[in-house]
């Protein structure tokens, strides 16, 4: 089924808010009014309860949707374990070790797929007990076949866009996701990657537990951050192929390739998985632009803690602990006075990796390969880091006047309060690891101490 029957303005029509409720109908008269799930709902449709909490969830935490489509997602053959993938293999198995981690730019795949190109780079939990998460980098060189769709059941996709643009068909609409924005595909929405400008690569994050949030903004007030208005929820669109299952070449030609305890299944059925005509409800993919990210900072002296710099937050069960938070370094002004202005030393009990979207991290100048975009970085729990010599000695030596940091520059980090594991891949197979990353950085550090006189 071609995808170019679809117009840009058919495409993107965005519905705009966080924890919003929205409804949308490609076909006037598609929704139900008043009754969720009345005896026939309109035109023929059925009705599909689509649950991202339990029903009981509280109320402001509660999200589920309400689908309307041609035929229900249950109607498909079992599905059928895939032989051993990226995903779905003894390397997996994660490595706890205390090192100061960092990668060169991840190659591109120039014959993979998006879901054959994700690779569990690092992760802590299990998808089973709905705790932990797993980080990811992706590369695709293909789009997915249009007759093809992916979801998972371990958790929520926060997908960051590093290099191409992925133009997502989702159960419930198109994003299209271009670098500097991210999109977050919810737990169990089937959804096809298609790469309109080529290659893509990016990170990922899948939450097992909870969902993101937007974080309280206490004293900042009511705007400031990411602000609600600026995340876009598609609007329905659909395909009408809903052969019936027979032996013809017709027969069975939607592949469904389904993540479940990080292993994957797949089946195939004779009817699209797109054809959702209508829906309503909390539960729904969105997209967030990067750029619109009101950056806020000191206006006196020392600079606040990088998690004045969140977008979104996965909160555990401990307060203002997250289980993932999704952190960005915009371009933005630095003005404080006698202030050493990088981020400083610290270890941390959260774990932090990072990556680069694109341009030259401020806190970064020397070092072995550097930090660069598409390569990543891992200071997991209390392992120590900060500036390496060079930036710590520029940034000690300057002049501070007022200066803007992060020109055409947009570093992330995903922040957590579990210990990560790596994976083989990415201790080993990968090839990335920059093996003198530790010393490069942190290897040549002055001593500024003259024996208790000042310099
Ligand atoms: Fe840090």
């Amino acid at each position: 089924m071609p995808v170019t029957n679809f117009s840009f303005q058919e495409k993107y029509q965005y519905q705009n808010g966080f924890d919003s409720y929205f409804e949308s109908e490609a076909v006037p008269g598609a929704l139900p009014v008043g009754h969720n799930s009345p005896q026939k709902p309109p035109l023929g449709l059925y009705a599909e309860k689509l649950s991202g909490t339990a029903f009981t969830a509280p109320r402001h935490e509660n999200k589920q949707s309400w689908l309307y489509r041609i035929l229900p997602a249950c109607s498909h053959p079992p599905f059928m374990p895939l032989a051993s993938t990226n995903i779905s293999s003894p390397e997996k198995k994660l490595h706890y070790i205390p090192n100061q981690l960092r990668w060169d730019p991840f190659d591109h795949l120039p014959d993979t797929d998006f879901v054959s190109g994700l690779r569990l780079l690092a992760g802590a939990g299990d998808p089973t007990l709905k705790q932990g998460l797993g980080i990811y980098v992706f590369a695709a060189g293909v789009s997915m076949s249009p007759q093809s769709a992916f979801y998972s059941a371990d958790g929520d996709l926060l997908i960051v866009a590093q290099e191409g643009v992925l133009d997502i068909r989702t159960e419930l609409g198109w994003l299209l996701v271009r670098p500097m924005e991210i999109c977050v595909i919810p737990r169990g929405v089937r959804y096809q990657v298609h790469l309109p400008s080529g290659p893509a690569r990016g990170y990922a994050l899948e939450l097992y537990q909870g969902h993101f949030s937007l974080p309280e903004l206490g004293p900042i007030g009511s705007n400031g951050l990411a602000n609600a208005r600026d995340f876009q929820a598609p609007v329905a669109s659909f395909t009408e192929d809903h052969s019936e299952e027979g032996n013809g070449e017709n027969a069975k030609k939607y592949t469904i390739t389904a993540k479940f305890n990080n292993t994957l299944f797949q089946t195939t059925q004779p009817h699209t998985p797109f054809d959702v005509v209508a829906w309503h409800g909390t539960y729904y993919p969105y997209k967030y632009d990067l750029g619109r990210f009101n950056t806020i900072g000191s206006v006196s002296f020392d600079h606040p803690d990088p998690s004045i710099f969140t977008v979104l937050s996965a909160p555990s069960s401990v307060p203002g602990t997250a289980v993932a938070d999704f952190v960005i370094f915009p371009p933005r002004w630095l003005v404080g006075e006698d202030t050493f202005r990088p981020p400083w030393y610290h270890r941390n009990t959260m774990s932090e990796f990072m990556g680069l979207i694109c341009g030259a991290y401020d806190a970064k100048k020397g070092g072995s390969g550097g930090f660069v975009p598409g390569g990543a970085s891992l200071h997991n729990v209390m392992s120590g880091h900060g500036p390496d010599m060079e930036s710590y000695e520029g940034a000690r030596n300057a002049e501070l006047k007022p200066a803007k940091v992060g020109g055409g520059s947009c570093a992330f980090m995903f922040e957590s309060c579990l210990m990560v594991g790596v994976t083989e891949w990415a201790l080993d197979k990968c090839d990335k690891v920059q093996t003198e990353y530790s010393e490069h950085s942190w290897g040549g550090l002055k001593v500024h101490w003259k024996g208790g006189q000042e310099e």
